[in-house]
């Protein structure tokens, strides 16, 4: 069964055919990274804009490279939530007006069950399993027990984990994107070169949850004090040090969720599973085992909103065409084992 799978929640506009849920026959990314480069983040009036010109011309290079038609495509589907509404809109309401004219299945899913399904097109995982989801917009740490059944355990209580990368390049220039900026740049740094404070939550927020507010202000106003009266401290250093301090905040909580789920299975997804440190210190991590998929599919992309709608389609699950996008996360339980 071959799925058109269509994500334009942010600055990617793709489109993707998969088979079956698992081979990727094509899965083409167009990046607006040049257009929000000037900007340094991403712009969501240009976003959209730019989407409404890319996404003919990038549907008809995902069927050409799959060397298929529309006619031989069984089923549609397109992410139709969370991320910016405008540009949500724009791949949802052309998936809706593909599937209207030809008559095929339609189905919106959510971004971040999604990007927990990327790993699933590379190899056979079972569930359940601890989600480990960090993105630009969200940092969840989830029981995963089927590609629909997601229960959130922990959440940042404020900026999600990437967009704390995204916010500590930009403000000391280390490039755009933010988080492969940084990366690259700590790769090259000391990361004991400064010592950030752990966040402290607060009454309500529990044990699982993560803050990076509080760590993207300590780099950004404590830093910027003391490197005008010491006058030291590399970009280097700053970004291996926060990176450090960054993903050793995420790894604190993950170890929390497996001491006390007994799990002993962790799949990465979300743009910062890209990162190189979060992917190294797992890897030596030997109790549990560790997924993450390949750097391409970390990021936005459509193989994951193919792959993860052949299983609703194939269910006989479909959207109305009524269904519209939203901005939010939504309809996740939120429980505390
Ligand atoms: O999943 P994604 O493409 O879009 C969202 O759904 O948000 O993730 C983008 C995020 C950005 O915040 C970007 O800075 C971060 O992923 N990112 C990284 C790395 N590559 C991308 N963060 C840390 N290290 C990386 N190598
Ligand atoms: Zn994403």
């Amino acid at each position: 069964m071959m799925i058109l799978g269509i994500e334009t929640s942010c600055d990617e506009c793709s489109v993707a055919v998969v088979d079956d849920g698992r081979n990727i026959i094509s899965n083409i990314v167009a990046s607006q990274i040049e257009l929000h480069r000037p900007y340094k983040g991403v712009v969501p009036e240009l976003a959209s804009r730019k989407h409404t010109e890319w996404i003919i011309p990038v549907y008809r290079e995902a069927l050409a490279a799959a060397g298929v038609t529309l006619r031989e495509v069984d089923g549609i589907a397109a992410t139709n939530r969370p991320g910016l509404a405008g540009a949500l809109l724009v791949g949802h309401s052309f998936a809706k007006s593909l599937a209207y004219a030809s008559g095929k299945p339609f189905v919106g899913v959510d971004h971040i069950r999604a990007h927990l399904y990327a790993a699933h097109l590379e190899r056979d995982i079972d569930y359940p399993y601890i989600g480990l989801l960090v993105s630009g917009g969200h940092t969840i740490l989830c029981r995963v027990s089927s590609f629909d059944d997601v229960e959130v355990l922990g959440t940042t209580i404020d900026d999600a984990c990437g967009e704390a990368f995204d916010k500590v390049a930009k403000h000391y220039g280390m490039g755009y994107p933010g988080g492969l900026a940084v990366d690259t740049l700590a790769a090259r740094g000391n990361p004991e070169a400064f010592h950030f404070p752990n966040p402290s939550l607060h009454k309500g927020d529990h044990r699982y949850d993560v803050s990076y507010s509080g760590l993207k202000t300590a780099v950004i106003n404590q830093l910027e004090q003391f490197r005008g009266t010491a006058g030291t401290g590399s970009l280097e250093d700053i970004a291996a040090s926060f990176q450090k301090a960054a993903i050793d905040l995420l790894l604190s909580r993950l170890f929390r969720v497996v001491e006390d789920t007994g799990l002993k299975r962790i799949v990465a997804g979300g743009g910062v599973a890209a990162n190189s440190l979060l992917r190294s210190t797992l890897a030596d991590y030997k109790d549990v085992e560790v997924i993450f998929p390949s750097l391409k599919l970390c990021t936005d992309n459509g193989a994951m909103i193919a792959g993860i709608g052949y299983h609703y389609l194939t269910r006989g699950i479909q959207s109305p065409f009524s269904e519209t996008v939203s901005a939010r996360v939504q309809g996740f339980r939120k429980t505390y084992p």
